[in-house]
């Protein structure tokens, strides 16, 4: 399997001190910046939009792994790859042409994957998964850090690696969402391998440390 990468959800670092919290993340074992965009239309919460997405990465020296909680996310890709991001994942429920949408996130140089909210059907993935990098398996209800991660998402974790390893692809699977030390382990046994966490990261005493703790027990 992949190696298992770990990203920081700057949703959760100290926006005063933004070039304290990225170069943290730049000098810790953890692998990409997640950067979560919220709309107040998708989810129940705006977070930021390019502005701070440029600012992070004027210091970042790794990729940036841009979630977009946005209603017709297609408006914006180019500005979104234009400003930094490296990966565009966008939510299957909130756009109508998710191929096109796809194929648009590539032309503008980034690689591509689809969220799925927790209960949205894994089937919907099975003829677009060769079109992507990754799958992100939301593991909360999007639109706020610092909620409990919901059990179900192991038994859809284990499917969709079933579904990855029948047509023979290598497509990474993203968790968001209440990632913990005490369970990214039973993610890993699952078959995930790309781990979101940010109040788990920011809120700890020593996050570059919790950092080293989550990519150790992932890589275990
Ligand atoms: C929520 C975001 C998450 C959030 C995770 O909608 O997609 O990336 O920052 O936060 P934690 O790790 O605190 O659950
Ligand atoms: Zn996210």
């Amino acid at each position: 399997m992949a190696s298992k990468l770990i990203a920081p959800s700057m949703l959760a670092a100290d926006f005063g001190n933004l070039q304290r919290d990225t170069e943290m993340v730049n000098n810790s074992y953890a692998d990409w910046f997640h950067i979560d965009v919220m709309d107040g239309h998708f989810v129940p919460n705006i977070s930021y939009g390019m502005p701070v997405i440029a600012a992070i990465k004027k210091h970042a020296t790794k990729p940036l792994d841009v979630h977009l909680m946005i209603e017709q996310p297609e408006r914006y890709i180019e500005e979104f790859a234009k400003v930094g991001a490296d990966i565009i994942t966008v939510h299957y429920e909130s756009t109508v042409h998710l191929h096109r949408t796809l194929r648009q996130i590539k032309d503008a140089g980034c690689k591509a994957g689809i969220v799925l909210n927790i209960t949205t059907p894994l089937n919907v993935l099975e003829d677009i998964l060769p079109e992507c990098y990754m799958i992100l398996l939301m593991s909360i209800n999007p639109g706020f850090g610092g909620q409990k991660f919901e059990d179900i998402t192991y038994k859809r974790i284990k499917n969709l690696r079933k579904m990855i390893d029948e047509q023979g692809l290598d497509t990474r699977i993203e968790i968001d969402g209440g990632v913990t030390d005490k369970n990214i382990e039973q993610l890993v046994a699952a078959g995930a391998d790309t781990f979101v966490a940010g109040s788990h990261v920011f809120k700890s005493d020593n996050p570059t440390a919790t950092i080293k703790t989550l990519k150790a027990l992932a890589n275990s």
